[in-house]
C-alpha cells in the first residue's frame, strides 16, 4: 500500500520557491533551499538578496528537474547570526543557521560510534545547546528522506495535505527520556507504541491522526514553514509547534517529540483549519501591500466587529473574554502592554477604557516594562496587544506577568500565535493577514478591539448607558467614514508632493484622543519614507518642542471638534505667532478654520474613535511620500514585521 505522494524535483523546488517569496515581507537578507541530489547528496541553493536571486540560480541549475521522488524532503531558509568557531570549526557565513548546523555536525562526529543515534535524538542534543529564539528545520545526508523541525520562541508549523478528509485532527505527543543521546531515547509512551487500525506500520497515534474519514491510510503532504503564508496555497489544515517541539518526518508519517511528559504542555497537537484565502496575501490591483492594507480598513474594521457587536441592543459580545469578565472588573488595574504600532493603539484606547470601566490604566512599552522589573501583582490584568503575536519583548513581558500570577490577556491578529497562545484569554482582532511591514490596518482593528473591551467590561455600569450607546452607534458609520477619507487619495498624493515630499523632517501635534494619532502617524512616516517626524502632544508644546517652530519647520496639526478643540486652537496660535504654517487636519464642515491654511478634512465621529478616522490621512500620506523616495514600500530598510529583540 503505498501511502507517500510522488512529486517531481521542479514542484518541490517551485513550492519551496513561492513559499520564501511569501515570507519576503518579513525582511530577511538572504535566501536558501536544500533539495536531494541524485546520489545521497543535497543540492544547495543559496544567495544574499531577494527570492527572486535564488529562483534565477535555481532556473539555471543543470539538474534533472524531471526526477521523482517517492519521499522527499526539501527545505528552504532564511539566515541568521551568531559564532560556534570554539568548537573549531571553519566558517562559510556570518549566520547563525549555518553554527546550528556545525553544532550537529559536531555532536553526530562525537556520538559516531553510537549506531543508535537518531535523528530526533541529534536534535535534541542540538538544541539543548542553543539560547534565543529560533525555528529550525534539519535535513542531513545522514539520514536520508528524513527531516526534523524544532521550535523555540519563533513560529513553527505544519501544514497537512490530504486528498480527503482525517480521521482525527490530532497527533498525540511521544515523550522521550531525559538523556537525549540515550540509544533507547525513543521510549515511547507503551499506548503509542501498539499498531491498530491494520497498519502496523502506523503508530496508535498516527494511525488515528492520518487515517482518512473511511479508515484508509492517507497519501500526506507535509509542509513546513515559520508563516501560514508560506503554505496557504497548498492546504490550510495546519497543526502549530509549540516551543522545544521535535517534529520528525519520515515515511509519510510525523512525529512529535518531548524530553519530558512533565513539562507542562500539552500531550496533543490539533490539525487547525487556516482561515486564510491566499487572495488575501496578494497584493490584487495594489502597487503595493501597505497601500491594499490602507484601503482595506473600511472592510478589516467590520471583519473585526463581526458577530461581536449587536447594533440593535447596543451590546458587545466578545466570545473570548466572556469567562474572565467578573475578574478583569475586580481586578486593581489594567497594565497594556506592547511594542510599535501596537502600543499607539493602547495609547489611543486608554482613555475610554479609564472612562468606561473605571479601571485605572497603564500603558508600556515592553521593552521598558521588562528593564523597570516593573511591579505586578495576582489581581494586576495584564493586556498584550500584539498584530503578530510573536513580538519577543511582547511575549517576555507577557511570561514575567504569568509568572507572577496576572491574569493575561492577549490581542493579536495571529490566530495560533504565541501570545495568543500563552495568554489566559483575548480576542483575536480578524483583519486578516497583515503583510507589509508598516502596520496600518491591524492599527484601527486592535483600537476598536479594545474599545468593544471597555465597552463589555462596564456592561454592568448603567450611568455609562449612553455613552455605550453613542460609540456603539458610530462604530457602525465606521466603513462610510474610513471610505470617505480614502476618497481624498489624490489630493494627499498631491499634498506630499507639493509640499512635504522635499521636507527634512515633520512634527505631528495634537492632544487628548489625538495624541495616538501624532505619535503613530510620525511612526507611519519615518518607518517608510525615512523621513524625520515626531509626534507632539500639543499639551507639552510650550515645554520644548516651540523652540523648533518657525516658518521652515512642517507642521500637521490635529484640531478635531471635541472638548479639547479650544486648547488646540490656542496650540495653532503659538504655532502661528512663530510664523508656523500648520497643515490641519480637522473635521468637515468646521467653519472655524481661517482659509489661509491648508486642510484636510475627515468625518467628525465621537472623540473616542475619531483617531481611527485621522490616522487614515497619516497612513496615507506616508505612504505616497514613501514611494516619493523611492522607498521599497513593504520592506523599509533595517525593520522587519516581528522584531526578535528589542
Ligand atoms: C515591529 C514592526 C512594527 C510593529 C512592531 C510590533 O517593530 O516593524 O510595525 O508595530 O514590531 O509588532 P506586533 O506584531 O507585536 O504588533
Amino acid at each position: 500500500l503505498n501511502y507517500l505522494v510522488a512529486k517531481d524535483r521542479r514542484f518541490i523546488t517551485n513550492t519551496l520557491i513561492s513559499g520564501l517569496a511569501r515570507l519576503e515581507y518579513r525582511g530577511y537578507d538572504s535566501a536558501g533551499l536544500a533539495i536531494d541530489g541524485d546520489s545521497n547528496d543535497v543540492l544547495i541553493y543559496k544567495q544574499v538578496g531577494k527570492v527572486a536571486a535564488v529562483k534565477k540560480l535555481v532556473s539555471e541549475a543543470t539538474v534533472d528537474f524531471e526526477k521523482e521522488f517517492v519521499s522527499h524532503c526539501g527545505m528552504a531558509h532564511t539566515q541568521l547570526k551568531t559564532v560556534l568557531e570554539k568548537k573549531g570549526y571553519m566558517f562559510e557565513s556570518e549566520t547563525d543557521t549555518e553554527a546550528v548546523a556545525k553544532l550537529a555536525k559536531y555532536l553526530y562526529d562525537s556520538q559516531k560510534s553510537n549506531e543508535n543515534l537518531s535523528f530526533t535524538a541529534l536534535v535534541k542534543g542540538v538544541i539543548k545547546e542553543l539560547e534565543g529564539a529560533f525555528a529550525l528545520i534539519f535535513k542531513s545526508v545522514r539520514f536520508p528522506n528524513e527531516v526534523v523541525a524544532t521550535r523555540r520562541g519563533s513560529p513553527l508549523l505544519v501544514g497537512v495535505k490530504t486528498e480527503k478528509k482525517l480521521k482525527v485532527d490530532f497527533v498525540d505527543v511521544e515523550f522521550g527520556t531525559d538523556s537525549a543521546f540515550a540509544p533507547t531515547e525513543e521510549k515511547v509512551d507503551g499506548n503509542l507504541l501498539s499498531p491498530t487500525d491494520g497498519h502496523p506500520k502506523l503508530r496508535r497515534s498516527q494511525s488515528r491522526a492520518f487515517l482518512s474519514e473511511d479508515g484508509l491510510p492517507q497519501p500526506i503532504e507535509y509542509f513546513l514553514a515559520s508563516d501560514p503564508s508560506a503554505i496557504v496555497e497548498h492546504t490550510k489544515r495546519v497543526l502549530y509547534l509549540e516551543d522545544d517541539d521535535i517534529a520528525h518526518i519520515s515515511d509519510g508519517e510525523l512525529h512529535i517529540h518531548r524530553l519530558r511528559r512533565d513539562d507542562g504542555i500539552s500531550a496533543v497537537r490539533s490539525i487547525q483549519t487556516l482561515e486564510i484565502e491566499l487572495a488575501e496575501i496578494m497584493k490584487g490591483s495594489f502597487d503595493h501591500f501597505m497601500q491594499k492594507e490602507i484601503f482595506e480598513q473600511p472592510e478589516s474594521v467590520v471583519n473585526t466587529m463581526r458577530g461581536r457587536v449587536n447594533f440593535e441592543s447596543h451590546k458587545v459580545t466578545l466570545g473570548g473574554l466572556k469567562a474572565y469578565l467578573a475578574t478583569i472588573r475586580r481586578c486593581r488595574r489594567i497594565v497594556f502592554c506592547a511594542c510599535g504600532t501596537s502600543y499607539h493603539s493602547c495609547v489611543a484606547t486608554r482613555a475610554i477604557f479609564e472612562e468606561l470601566t473605571e479601571i485605572p490604566v497603564s500603558v508600556e512599552l515592553a521593552s521598558d516594562f521588562l528593564d523597570r522589573k516593573t511591579p505586578i501583582f495576582r489581581d494586576d490584568v495584564c493586556v498584550f496587544v500584539s498584530q503578530s503575536g510573536e513580538t519577543a519583548d511582547t511575549i517576555l513581558a507577557l511570561r514575567y506577568c504569568l509568572e507572577r500570577g496576572a491574569l493575561c490577556l492577549g490581542i493579536t491578529n495571529t490566530v495560533g500565535s504565541t501570545i495568543s497562545r500563552e495568554t489566559h484569554c483575548g480576542v483575536h482582532i480578524n483583519a486578516g493577514p497583515e503583510i507589509g511591514v508598516a502596520s496600518t490596518k491591524a492599527y484601527t482593528s486592535q483600537f476598536i478591539a479594545l474599545v468593544m473591551m471597555a465597552i463589555q467590561l462596564s456592561e454592568d455600569r448603567s450611568s455609562m448607558t449612553q455613552r455605550r450607546k453613542s460609540i456603539i452607534d458610530e462604530l457602525k458609520k465606521l466603513p462610510e467614514y474610513i471610505q470617505n477619507v480614502l476618497s481624498i487619495d489624490k489630493e494627499l498624493k498631491q499634498l506630499a508632493k507639493d509640499v512635504l515630499y522635499k521636507e527634512k523632517s515633520l512634527l505631528i501635534m495634537g492632544r487628548g484622543f489625538q495624541n495616538a494619532t501624532c505619535l503613530e502617524g510620525a511612526l507611519k512616516i519615518k518607518e517608510v519614507s525615512y523621513m524625520h517626524s515626531e509626534g507632539i502632544l500639543a499639551g507639552e508644546l510650550k515645554h520644548g518642542p516651540l523652540a523648533l517652530i518657525d516658518e521652515n519647520m512642517p507642521v500637521i496639526l490635529i484640531m478635531t471638534k471635541d472638548s479639547l478643540y479650544p486648547k488646540v486652537q490656542s496650540a495653532l496660535q503659538q504655532v502661528t505667532a512663530r510664523k508656523g504654517q500648520p497643515i490641519i487636519i480637522c473635521n468637515d464642515g468646521d467653519e472655524g478654520i481661517s482659509s489661509q491654511y491648508k486642510t484636510i478634512r475627515v468625518p467628525q465621529t465621537v472623540d473616542c474613535l475619531q483617531g481611527l478616522i485621522t490616522i487614515i490621512p497619516l497612513q496615507i500620506l506616508s505612504y505616497h511620500l514613501a514611494v516619493l523616495h523611492g522607498v521599497d514600500v513593504d520592506f523599509p530598510r533595517n525593520l522587519a514585521k516581528s522584531r526578535e529583540k528589542a
